[in-house]
């Protein structure tokens, strides 16, 4: 397989994916430019070397349809600024030809998002599955995809992917545009090295003990990696929204809390696999609750009550948002003394300052046993938000760029976007 640090761009135009899905705020200024950051060691690199350079990306869900909001050319200006050189823009990805041909060494194209075509995605828009006619259009769409890839890939002389984030989809210009360069004109970049080596450590040689802490709202999400983690974690710290799925599964009062009752066996269930594997589960016993979140402007309206409760007996109209005082207690000691840990899921609604005590909790605990020699790996957006809001991005071992894709392959799956240039 090719490397990236031995390959010499020189003289060549290089086509790299990246993953530039990056938040931006209603003046469309970038929140969180990690991504942008992550792949800047790659895009340098072949400057440097005397390529040219041209940059592909999605923005968002615009679901095949032209969406000014998920423009690219929103950030085309930070990005130029982040590689201290000018940025030409394609306002179509797909008729960027003559740009391209026009490029000279050093120089950089941005396309214009991916996503606006279909094609990208590789699924057949405005048909149902249940449509009889639906597997003839989707047997049309990926002949289209191919086509499509094909385009991009006729922009350049060398396809990079340095697209982490994106490497869990099968779309065109992350996996079937492989197929139009050689094995030696195809490569991963630095990020995607750093990533994979990254999950790599944390599941090839994992020294114990290894604490998982997954988060967020819902049980069904995660159930996928949760069941991969209770083969493989020493303990398994279970927080955010789904600790009321769990206390609703053994008849708890959980008041307004989110809860998923079609998962109430899935939760029953986990707890029985661990218990026969082994694993400590550690869940909130009390969590702090209100009747007043704003989730539009996050925010705790004016008068409204704030209080703890157990995790299980939580009074009507109440909703628990984050892990209460216990709680916090039991995360940070299960954290103590962790030598390999994976984070993925806040506790609770931290961007609410109110209510991000139990996430700072667990970042805190990361932090100390990272300075104690533990390997911590965190990835998906809130939490990496989580480490940014406590000014802990420093203090732990690595941060992923990727979400789903973070997942998927610490569940074990293969990914597509880095087999496609693997060859598997
Ligand atoms: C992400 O934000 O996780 C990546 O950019 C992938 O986005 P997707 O889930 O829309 O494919």
């Amino acid at each position: 397989m090719q490397n990236i640090d031995n390959f010499n761009f020189a003289g060549k135009k290089a086509i790299v994916r990246v993953d530039f899905n990056v938040p931006l705020n209603d003046e469309g200024k970038i929140t969180d430019d990690t991504r942008i950051r992550g792949a800047l060691p790659t895009l340098k690199k072949i400057l440097a070397d005397g390529g040219a350079l041209i940059i592909m990306s999605h923005m968002g869900k615009p679901k095949g349809k032209v969406n000014p909001k998920m423009s690219l050319g929103r950030i085309a200006d930070a990005v130029a600024e982040k590689l201290g050189t000018a940025v030409k823009f394609a306002p179509d990805c797909a008729k960027a030809a003559d740009a391209a041909a026009a490029l000279q060494p050093g120089e950089v194209l941005l396309l214009e998002n991916l996503r606006f075509y279909p094609e990208e995605e590789g699924k057949p828009v405005g048909i149902d599955k249940a449509d009889p006619a639906y597997e003839a259009a989707k047997k049309e769409m990926k002949a289209s995809q191919k086509e499509f890839a094909k385009t991009l890939a006729s922009y350049a002389d060398v396809y990079v992917n340095d697209a982490f984030g994106t490497a869990h989809r099968k779309h065109a210009s992350t996996a079937v545009i492989a197929d139009y360069f050689d094995a030696d004109s195809k490569m991963l970049g630095y990020l995607m090295e750093k990533e994979v080596n990254a999950v790599n450590a944390v599941l090839g040689n994992i020294k114990r003990p290894f604490v998982a802490i997954m988060g967020g709202s819902k049980v069904s999400s995660k159930i996928g990696i949760i069941e991969n983690l209770l083969g493989k974690a020493d303990k398994l710290i279970l927080c955010g929204g789904m600790t009321y799925t769990f206390a609703k599964a053994h008849g708890g009062e959980i008041g307004a809390s989110i809860v998923e009752m079609d998962k109430l066996d899935v939760a029953l269930n986990v707890e029985k696999v661990a218990a026969e594997k082994g694993v400590e589960l550690v869940m909130a016993t009390d969590a702090v609750c209100t009747n007043g979140l704003d989730f539009g402007t996050m925010t705790v309206k004016p008068g409204s009550v704030i209080a703890n409760y157990p995790a299980n007996a939580i009074p009507e109209g109440l909703e628990g948002v984050d892990a209460g005082p216990e709680a916090q207690k039991a995360f940070a000691a299960a954290i103590k003394g962790a030598k390999t840990i994976l984070w993925n899921g806040p506790a609770g609604v931290f961007e609410c300052d109110e209510f991000c005590a139990g996430s700072r909790a667990i970042g805190e605990a990361i932090a100390e046993a990272t300075a104690e020699g533990a390997f911590s790996l965190i990835g998906g957006g809130d939490s990496v938000a989580c480490c940014t809001k406590f000014g802990l991005t420093d203090k732990v071992s690595y941060i992923s760029t990727g979400g789903g894709a973070l997942l998927e392959a610490i569940e074990g799956k293969v990914l597509p976007g880095v087999a496609a240039i693997k060859g598997e």
